[in-house]
């Protein structure tokens, strides 16, 4: 059934149907829902579409590639348009393994869109993080790890392209823990590497798994022995084998063994060697995320937590993407399910409006397709047709008010002034603008001595799908001009007097409301940033914010 036959639906509703808390319960328990993670190239494409063959979801190699989304930075916004439609369908996936279902949230890898990035690991429960052996810990590895530092989600790691020439092993882990901060549990260790990569030892099964390069195919297996003294290894191996025993002792007695509870807590990420692209130590991948990653926990909204358990139906909006028929205007919202049962046709409400809505063709994203939503429990991602009246961060229930927390806007690092070419059409400007800020695809600030709106991005690649955006869904042809803008900080004060004090002072020409309504500085330089923080010190600058 397509997604669109909306009109069918609503005949065919019934009373939702009573869900017992044992089956939600049971449906809980078996979900996982993560988010991959990495500096592009590394191979995280690869390695989904490998995770996808494996669970039989898809059958080919490259169905996901071909739908990949700009890798390489186009400017080029019809590209960026074309290529960013199409990764609606491949930017949330989920499968059944090993009857598990499991949500894989795939995150834009171009820098540019990393504010969107940076919201879907709000999403998830795990992260997967995959790391280029030759290159390490790159740029991007090194923010996607701050954002999952800031819920303490669990991290596997992945080190991609063994079978490339390499880093040594020992120093990899070494720069994860320094650069990244986290502990590391190895729990394969690579024999050799490039054209002398062998395979891995599994430490914690003692098992050697022997590479075979070259595989297609999704059932490969690869061949296992077992124990580091079994004899068979020093006749395949015999000049590798002394080496592969130093190491193993070293990197036990050097690293930390792995702690499921440190796992849990954030603290350590246990470390996988293999080569995607050979289908190798991509099964151990999926297993350590059935067996060690959490389920569904436990959410903060602004009056108490959630369990993902409880009967009542309670989600987020964690994105919004622009959907690609240019006939419609629809957007879809990317909502998480934090609680409850989700059934088609069921009657929601919507939090900040304070009104109810019968959602109806709502979809699922399933690894090849978008389907019609049947059912839907705690950790699954839904899409919302959004009409307008979503934005990020806005919170869905059965009727208890409960605005999920912890859904961040960045500061951004680009700003621009939006000038129009056609002064008549100032009107559809401020409304496109408004609704791409709410949206979260820019963001506005409207500065309190002027009339002209600020826009602010954490890439460039941003303004151009804004103004493509402009000119097709509100017909406006608008140019953005650079400003003398740097950063932007919002602004908070526990004490009145002194924020009132701020606002009239000097520094109070460079404040603005940004869509939500919320105070920032707009600073125009580093040091302008430092003197005021340090004339101010009672004013706290805040680098993110959380939905209004
Ligand atoms: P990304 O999504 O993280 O950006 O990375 P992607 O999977 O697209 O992989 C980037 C490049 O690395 C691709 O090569 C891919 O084939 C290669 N790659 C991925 N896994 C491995 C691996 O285990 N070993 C080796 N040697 N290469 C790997 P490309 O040349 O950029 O693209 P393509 O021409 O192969 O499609």
């Amino acid at each position: 059934q397509s997604a669109d036959d909306s009109s069918e639906l609503l005949l065919e509703q019934a009373a939702p149907k009573a869900v017992s808390s044992e089956l939600i319960q049971r449906e809980v328990a078996r979900r996982r829902t993560f988010g991959i993670i990495s500096h592009p190239d590394a191979g995280k494409t690869t390695l989904t579409e490998k995770l996808l063959m494996f669970s039989g979801a898809i059958q080919l190699a490259g169905t996901v590639k071909a739908r990949k989304s700009g890798r390489h930075a186009t400017s080029d916004w019809m590209e960026i348009e074309k290529q960013r439609g199409i990764s609606v369908a491949s930017s949330v996936m989920q499968f059944e393994y090993r009857d598990h279902v499991v949500n894989l949230l795939d995150t834009p890898g171009h820098q540019d869109f990393s504010e969107d990035t940076y919201r879907v690991l709000t999403a998830v429960d795990s992260a997967l993080m995959v790391i280029d052996a030759a290159k390490g810990v790159e740029e991007q590895t090194i923010k996607l790890l701050n954002v999952c530092r800031m819920r303490n989600t669990p991290i596997i790691t992945f080190v991609n392209k063994m079978d490339r020439e390499t880093r040594d092993p020992l120093e990899l882990l070494d720069e994860l823990e320094s650069v990244l901060k986290i502990q590391c549990a190895p729990v394969t260790w690579p024999i050799g590497m490039g054209k002398t990569f062998r395979g891995v030892y599994h430490i914690l099964k003692d098992e050697i798994m022997l590479f075979a390069a070259g595989s297609e195919r999704a059932d490969q297996q690869f061949e296992v022995l077992k124990g580091i003294d079994n004899p068979r290894l020093a006749e395949l191996f015999p000049l590798e084998i002394e080496q592969l025993k130093m190491e193993i002792e070293l990197v036990q007695g050097a690293s930390h063994p792995f702690e499921l509870d440190a796992f849990l807590a954030g603290t350590q990420t246990p470390v996988f060697f293999g080569s995607a692209i050979n289908n190798f130590g991509v099964r151990e991948i999926l297993n350590a995320l059935l067996d060690w990653a959490p389920a569904p926990r436990e959410r903060d909204a602004t009056v108490r937590s959630v369990l993902p358990t409880e009967v009542p139906f309670s989600g987020f909006v964690f994105k919004i993407q622009a959907n690609m028929d240019p006939a419609h205007r629809d957007r879809i919202a990317f909502l998480r399910v934090c609680s409850g049962h989700f059934e088609r046709g069921m009657k929601l409400k919507h939090l900040r409006l304070n009104r109810e809505i019968r959602v109806s063709s709502v979809v699922a994203f399933m690894a090849s397709s978008r389907e019609q939503v049947e059912e839907a429990y705690a950790g699954d991602i839904i899409g919302l047709p959004n009409h307008g009246n979503m934005q990020i961060g806005d919170s869905f229930s059965e009727g208890e008010f409960l605005q999920f927390t912890g859904i961040p806007y960045f500061a951004p690092d680009f700003f621009r002034t939006a000038r129009i070419l056609n002064p008549m059409k100032t009107k559809q400007l401020q409304k496109g603008l408004q609704q791409l800020g709410e949206e979260g695809a820019v963001q506005v600030f409207k500065p309190t001595n002027s009339g002209d709106l600020v826009l602010g991005a954490v890439g460039v690649l941003q303004f151009e799908v804004v103004a493509s955006r402009l000119k097709n869904e509100y017909g406006v042809d608008a140019v953005f001009e650079g400003t003398s803008i740097s950063s932007a900080r919002w602004v908070t004060c526990e004490d009145k007097k002194i924020m009132a004090d701020f606002e009239r002072s000097s520094a109070g020409h460079n404040l603005a409301h940004d869509a939500a309504g919320n105070l920032a500085y707009l600073a125009t330089s580093g040091v302008n940033l430092r003197l005021t923080q340090e004339r101010w010190p009672d004013v706290v600058f805040h680098a993110t914010r959380e939905h209004a």
